[in-house]
């Protein structure tokens, strides 16, 4: 359960802080020992699936076929939807972030969607590779694993908390099932690991260690040590959940988590002094306004990934890190350029980032800095959220967009091939530093972006804010550091914390931010990123808003008056990707598995108002058909 503990908002006095979000994420935990767990009438394993319609199986041969012959049986009960089985070719592949991307791919290819599940039996590594693709998947798809013996359940104990995968890479996991298949596991012969696993528990549990002492290991004396074993396991389980000191599970409690929004100036810039004749020492530098330098890991490293959007900013970052070093603020720091463009958030870079951390061996000290738009801070958040499972990280927005949003929220995630953001998580900054400044380069196609943003958040949850960027959207374009700039962009930065504070890891699917990005990301993604973020989104919100009033939830004026701040600030509302049938699609088969199994859509119910529109609430095909047409005229 997330709880949320405030919002503030902006002070005076330094450092403007913007906005901090608080909150607690609990990992959820099981653990079930289950008799005749495949017996077809044995509804325990469904019970664990929690609902679920619809599995990826991830199992060895044996397993596998046990498994088919009961979730075939399920299925003809009308229990479960569907299920299908993970082709093995995907799971072997030259790096783990290709295995986990391949059986992503598969995932999404059956039609898994964000409130079902991937099955695993066992515990090798392409069962570990399944477990952290779902902790990734769509930033969390339930994973449920069954064992069958006790080494597979210490290992599965032991990669609990975190999924280590080869190198560097490790995946945090925040809900874990654990059902042991309890006849096989008290029918089979004890193998040489099993005794070991035996032994090893026996030097931390008495019950254990009575139960083995001068037993045979078969028959009626094994069974009465395994049971030990499991009675011991599930003491562990219940201290590990609670205790930081639990030997097994690595403390798998809840995170507490908090950061803030602060607004900064001139966050790179160094003040240089004066040598003997007067003359600026550029070689002699300290660190500017100072915000940033708080934020540095003191005595600890850099890795700063800079949008090289312009030779200047990289310049700049390297001054400022070179004053921070030759002041010994920080022990060193390495740049890693990007040039931003939708090949930049992706399975291969996000690879190298990593691979990069690694060589500096960053440790718990150590530092990202992501610098640049949303592509940057999406790429960077998740390098560090699978960095050895979890690196500290700071955003220093340059886009507007980056500032209003990417920047401010938890989430973090990277493309797959055509897939928008399919494989990221919830992972939070130390802090997010907005310095206007940058806006001043920015192009104004990306300030329209940004707009969209905002337009997006104030149409939904605040009708003042509406008014603000209606009155101010042509100051936001031109001057972009006025004073009715800043309140626009403030205003959104709030908007946006106060609706992520109610739901910041997304346990309820349905949130206002979404509004506009279900067919948006769609879109964007279809048009090869021909369409840009914003430019996507508007006109995910023009679509949304006009099935709204169609679907009489909405008036007409108000769909008009969103209809005319759109194109005023010059977004479209219409692209020729708007087809009724691919967009009845895409909402049937795209919008319905990421949202749980309900196609369903953000829409304002009126001026700083919104609601969700389903097939109940008139959602159809003409509908659809209609709103292209309007929006088409
Ligand atoms: N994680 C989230 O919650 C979240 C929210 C919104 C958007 N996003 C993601 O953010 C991405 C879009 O981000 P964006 O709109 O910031 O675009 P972007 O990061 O791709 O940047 C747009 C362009 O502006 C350039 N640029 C950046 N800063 C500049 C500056 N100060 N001056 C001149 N040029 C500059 C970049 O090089 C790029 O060419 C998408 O991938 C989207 O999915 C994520």
């Amino acid at each position: 359960m997330a709880r949320v503990i405030r919002v503030v908002t902006p002070a005076s006095s330094s450092p403007v802080v913007l906005g901090r979000l608080a909150a607690h994420n609990e990992a959820e935990w099981r653990l079930a020992v289950v008799p005749g767990l495949l017996d077809p009438d044995n509804r325990a394993l469904l019970g664990h699936l929690a609902g679920v319609r619809r599995v990826l199986v991830v199992a060895g041969a044996p397993e596998r076929e046990r498994l088919v012959r009961y979730l075939d049986r399920q299925q003809a009960g009308g229990l479960l939807d569907g299920y299908c089985l993970a082709p093995e070719a995907k799971l072997v592949a030259a790096s783990p972030l290709s295995a986990i991307a391949g059986l992503a791919d598969a995932a999404v290819t059956s039609g898994l969607g964000r409130r079902d599940a991937i099955l695993v039996y066992g515990h090798d590594s392409e069962v570990l590779t399944a477990v952290a693709t779902a902790a990734l998947l769509r930033r969390q798809t339930m994973a449920v694993q069954v064992v069958s013996d006790l080494p597979a359940l210490l290992a599965a104990v032991r990669t609990a908390a975190s999924v280590p995968l080869p190198g560097p890479f490790a995946v945090r996991r925040q809900q874990v099932t654990v059902v042991v298949d309890e006849d096989v596991l008290l029918a089979a012969a004890c193998t040489p690991e099993e005794e070991a696993a035996l032994e090893e528990l026996a030097t931390m549990d008495s019950g254990v260690a009575e139960a083995l002492l001068g037993s045979p290991l078969e028959g009626e004396a094994l069974t009465a040590v395994r049971r030990a074993a499991l009675a011991a396991m599930f003491r562990w389980f219940g201290r590990a959940w609670t205790t930081r000191s639990a030997r097994y599970a690595g403390a798998p409690t809840g995170r507490a988590v908090s950061y803030q929004v602060e607004a900064v100036h001139d966050v790179f810039r160094t003040t240089s002094r004066p040598d003997g004749r007067g003359q600026r020492d550029t070689a002699d530098t300290e660190p500017g306004a100072g915000r940033l330098a708080e934020w540095l890991p003191r005595g600890g490293r850099v890795l700063a990934v800079v949008d090289a959007y312009a030779p200047r900013i990289v310049d700049d970052v390297r001054r400022y890190l070179s004053s921070c070093q030759e002041r010994s603020l920080i022990a060193g720091f390495e740049i890693f350029c990007v040039e931003s463009s939708p090949a930049v958030k992706t399975l291969g870079r996000l690879d190298r980032l990593v691979r990069t951390a690694d060589r500096m061996d960053f440790g718990p000290t150590d530092v990202l800095l992501g610098v640049g738009g949303g592509t940057v801070l999406d790429l960077v958040g998740t390098a560090a959220l699978m960095y050895r499972g979890g690196t500290p990280y700071l955003r220093v927005p340059t886009t507007l967009v980056g500032m209003i949003d990417a920047g401010i929220g938890l989430k973090v995630a990277v493309n797959v091939g055509t897939r928008k953001n399919l494989l990221g998580g919830y992972h939070a900054p130390l802090a997010c530093l907005c310095d206007p400044a940058f806006l001043a380069t920015l192009p104004s196609q990306e300030v329209r972006c940004g707009l969209a943003e905002a337009i997006k958040i104030a149409m939904v949850t605040d009708g003042e804010l509406f008014g603000l960027i209606e009155r101010h959207h042509e100051s936001v374009l031109t001057r972009r550091q006025s004073p009715e700039s800043r309140r626009v962009m403030e205003g959104a930065i709030a908007a946006m914390l106060g609706e992520l504070s109610t739901n910041p890891f997304e346990r309820e699917l349905r949130r206002l931010p979404d509004f506009g990005h279900e067919y948006g990301h769609l879109l964007e993604a279809e048009s090869g990123y021909r369409l840009r973020h914003g430019e996507a989104v508007s006109i995910g919100m023009a679509l949304a808003s006009q099935l709204a009033v169609l679907a009489g939830r909405l008036s007409p004026s108000v769909h008009e008056r969103m209809i005319r701040l759109l194109n005023r600030v010059g977004l479209p509302t219409f692209d020729r990707l708007c087809e009724p049938e691919r967009l009845w699609r895409w909402l049937c088969v795209d919008i319905k598995s990421h949202k749980g199994g309900v196609p369903v859509l953000v829409a304002p119910t009126g001026t700083g108002a919104g609601g969700f529109l389903e097939p109940d609430d008139g959602l159809t095909f003409d509908t659809v058909r209609r709103a292209c047409a309007e929006l088409r005229a």
